[in-house]
């Protein structure tokens, strides 16, 4: 089955108007030659307005790091659905490992979210990975079985057909340490198995991207194991010349597919 690779900025907590509107204009600039893959790009809420407007034109597509399930209320501080999408996006994050653990977010609050994502027609992207214990514990797929099955549960099977998974170690987020392409490949084998008991067509269209120090120099090797379908970028994303990179590896994997 073939599916279109993704590459994802995800910018976390940084930019200012200057920094975004500079970042997009490089992504933009040079983004073309990579015009076989999908690029989604993930500002923070108040960047949203000015990258969408930004990318007016081009392929590329934003997204949001989160929201809040629910569409409108008494609910201070929090995004809803439907206003990212009046906002531009066509994507949101859910579950993202930081939201997990610095916000404390529960199995169930995930589920509630990737819902309302969906709800709202946004693409939700979910994150799903072990911490560097429960790797050694031998309990990764464990904990991401458990990750997967609680938001099966809320949405059913079928849901997946309208959703991306991005494998994100924790251990491997901003620390350097790249999950080698086995270690790697082992996991998303398992993520498509995983959703393959419950639909098998499903679990071959799904899109599972890999994040966690993906750089220039690993994205290559990376993105040619036969179930990784692009990467979700921190660090390196914020810096135009090493996402093109990064962008220009997935193509050339999608192109050679
Ligand atoms: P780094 O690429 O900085 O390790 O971050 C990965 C990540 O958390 C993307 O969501």
């Amino acid at each position: 089955m073939h599916r279109r690779f993704i590459v994802a900025g995800n910018w976390k907590m940084h930019g200012s108007r200057d920094t975004v509107m500079r970042l997009v204009k490089g992504i933009t600039d040079g983004a073309a030659v990579s015009s076989d893959i999908d690029i989604v790009l993930f500002p923070t809420y108040v960047h949203l307005a000015q990258v969408h407007a930004l990318l007016q034109g081009t392929a590329i597509v934003c997204g949001a790091q989160n929201l809040y399930p629910g569409t409108q209320g008494a609910f201070t501080g929090e995004v809803s659905g439907p206003m990212l999408v009046d906002a531009g996006c066509c994507y949101a994050l859910i579950g993202h490992s930081e939201r997990r653990a610095i916000l404390h977010e529960g199995l169930e609050l995930v589920a509630a979210k990737f819902q309302a994502a969906q709800q709202a027609g946004l693409i939700p992207l979910l994150c799903v990975g072990e911490t560097q214990a429960e790797r050694e514990h031998k309990q990764t797929e464990q904990v991401i079985a458990q990750q997967l099955a609680s938001v099966m549960e809320k949405v059913g099977a079928e849901a997946w057909s309208q959703a991306v998974i991005a494998y994100e170690p924790i251990w491997a987020i901003g620390t350097g340490l790249t999950a080698t392409p086995e270690q790697a490949q082992h996991v998303h084998a398992f993520i498509r198995a995983y959703i393959a008991k419950q639909h098998v067509a499903i679990a071959g269209g799904i899109r599972i991207l890999y994040g966690g120090s993906v750089k220039p120099d690993n994205a290559a090797q990376l993105f040619a194991m036969p179930d990784i379908d692009g990467g979700l970028i921190g660090g390196a994303s914020l810096d135009a010349k090493s996402f093109l990179a990064i962008c220009a590896a997935a193509n050339k994997s999608a192109v050679m597919a």
